[in-house]
């Protein structure tokens, strides 16, 4: 059962990320107004991957021994990334409200911005997980790659 939240989390996070460069990038007003969805987007991709982790933990009864045992704290297998993934796609998550918009004022901006980091780990966590570089690492590369490319049209207007 976890499997399922955890491709819903990750898919979620992948059509987030996009939707930005991918609007700046082509001009479609389209895809533009997708923005506005991201935010509930993401409280979903949050609670799946919740629910992935907790899920997973009860399952394989490690509730306790996750803690404790130094194989889930490793970056030589899944779960070191899959844990930085987790930290920090929860920080825009639980920070995604109003209040937490009024608290943080200009700082709100950047920890919105830790889902990046997020897209990251769960790249190469979903790879490792999958045995296939086309499930996390080759969405990631070609993220990157609009992304540049909509941060130079964006310097390119401002000249
Ligand atoms: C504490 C953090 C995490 C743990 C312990 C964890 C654990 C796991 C494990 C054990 C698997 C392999 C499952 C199997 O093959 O039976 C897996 C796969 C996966 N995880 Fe995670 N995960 C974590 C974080 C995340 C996050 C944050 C995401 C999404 C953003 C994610 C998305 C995925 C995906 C897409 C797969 C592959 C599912 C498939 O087989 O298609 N995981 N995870």
């Amino acid at each position: 059962m976890h499997i399922l939240f955890a491709k819903l989390s990750w898919y979620l996070l992948v059509v987030i990320l996009y939707i930005r460069p991918l609007a700046e990038v082509t001009g479609s007003r389209e895809i533009r107004q997708l923005m506005s969805m991201r935010k509930y987007m993401g409280i979903a991709c949050g609670f799946a991957a919740i629910l992935h982790v907790t899920l997973y933990m009860i399952e394989s009864e490690m509730l306790i021994t996750y803690f404790t045992d130094v194989t889930f704290w490793s970056f030589a297998n899944l779960f070191g990334w899959g844990n930085i993934a987790f930290v920090a796609l929860m920080i825009p998550f639980l920070t995604s409200n109003s209040a937490s918009q009024k608290y943080f004022t200009l700082r709100w901006k950047k920890l919105q911005q830790v889902s990046y980091l997020a897209f990251i780990f769960g790249g190469v966590h979903v790879s490792l997980a999958t045995h296939s570089i086309f499930t996390g690492v080759i969405p990631v590369v070609i993220w990157a790659i609009i992304w540049g490319i909509a941060q130079y049209k964006r310097q390119c207007k401002k000249k």
